[in-house]
């Protein structure tokens, strides 16, 4: 029997980090020592109070069962969260829904808002959810170029009138994933204006807002007055508190939107197992103070890398948060080819500007997710093949 999938998913090409995962394990396999700087994963585990909170949950005997319907307590413990690390009040019965990992909310909110012929405006560079989701859900996108020169914010004020008119979302991100920008309140108060007087949905993609360096702390943008009306946010404990496959996220703000992506998942899963709930839990609620340790050993890493880049003679500026550095491809090379040979010669991986949209090509992103030691014997490999080359 021949199939063929639904055309609704037939453009669907596998994920660049599947394929790349593949290319690595058969160098490895081969003896190659591969420096793996290309996933944005922390290499870093929860501390132990948050992992204590798991395994009391798990050994008792009544919380093995499903939980849709059940996660109200997780939902309080979000609202508190955001009072206490933004200062947002939240009606956790309304404003707030547990998500198996911030990225099943992002994929989810493109299915429940946009009909065939609808437009999703998706910065470029980008987390590809976005665009994917919007694209499977049968809608248009509308690319919004992040640029150097624009610090990597968009520029609003340039989108179409007649794609404005059709648009039902408007992504942004920040800190940035790929670029590792930052916006300020300034910027997130004119998003907000923005989306308000063009009736369309602000959806905030924030799961680094606690990975900072320097004292940075990124705002939420519902601490924006009225934000609510018009924005709905994306966090996890994925990157903050160092809980990525744990798959423990969060989308709160405006109610409607909440309500649209519940019902759904309602429908697609069965909410998240409770000891890792009561984890997360204590993670938001408990002891934030860890936190400045492990930015401390982020912003290492990050220094370690931009130094080897600066030695290698590329211009990069240092970031104030989120993962990664974003260098540019030294000139007259695809971003794709360059990392790709830097691959095979030096064993270093890292991810092609490409894979995150085409105002990505001519840079290239490296991931800040293994120890100072190991970053500066993958950054010193490329800094001594850059210098030949
Ligand atoms: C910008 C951005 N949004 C969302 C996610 C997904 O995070 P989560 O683990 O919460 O699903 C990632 C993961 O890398 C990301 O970079």
């Amino acid at each position: 029997m021949q199939l063929t999938p639904a055309k609704r998913v037939s453009h669907i090409k596998p994920y660049f980090f599947a394929e790349l995962a593949k290319r690595i394990a058969t160098m490895r396999a081969a003896g190659k020592d591969v420096v793996r700087l290309d996933m944005g994963s922390p290499d870093l585990p929860p501390p132990g109070f948050i992992l204590e909170a798991m395994f009391d949950s798990a050994s008792k005997t009544n919380t093995h069962g499903y939980t849709l319907g059940q996660t109200q307590k997780f939902r309080d413990a979000v609202a508190a969260y955001y009072q206490k690390r933004f200062g947002v009040q939240l009606d956790s019965k309304t404003e707030v829904v547990d998500l198996i990992g911030s990225k099943e909310g992002l994929f989810i909110l493109s299915q429940v808002m946009l009909n065939p012929g609808d437009v999703s405006i998706v910065p470029d560079p980008s987390y590809s959810v976005y665009a994917k989701s919007a694209e499977i859900a049968g809608g248009v996108v509308h690319l919004m170029p992040l640029l150097e020169k624009n610090a990597f914010l968009p520029d609003l004020e340039s989108i179409p009138a007649d794609v404005l008119k059709k648009a039902k979302i408007l992504w942004l991100n920040y800190p940035n994933n790929p670029t590792g920008a930052i916006a300020d309140m300034k910027f997130l108060e004119s998003a907000v204006a923005f989306a308000r007087k063009h009736n369309v949905l602000l959806a905030h993609d924030a799961p680094y807002c606690d990975v900072g360096f320097n004292g940075y702390h990124a705002p939420s943008i519902l601490e924006i007055p009225g934000a609510k009306e018009v924005a709905i946010e994306f966090n996890s404990v994925s990157k903050t508190y160092n809980m990525a496959g744990w798959r423990v996220g969060m989308a709160v703000g405006n109610p409607d939107a909440v309500r649209f992506i519940d019902t759904y998942k309602s429908q697609q899963d069965s909410a998240i197992f409770a000891p890792l709930m009561a984890a997360a839990e204590v993670a938001m609620l408990g002891d934030q103070t860890w936190l400045n340790e492990r930015n401390r050993i982020y912003q290492e890493r990050r220094d370690v890398i931009v130094d080897g880049l600066h030695r290698a003679g590329l211009r990069v500026a240092p970031p104030q948060a989120a993962l990664y550095v974003w260098a540019p491809v030294p000139e007259g090379q695809t971003s794709m080819d360059f990392c790709s040979r830097m691959l095979e010669d030096t064993a270093v991986s890292t991810t092609p500007g490409v894979v995150f949209g085409k105002y990505g090509e001519g840079y290239f992103r490296i991931s800040l997710v293994a120890e100072a030691a190991r970053l500066r014997e993958g950054i010193d490999r490329v800094a001594g093949w850059l210098q030949k080359h």
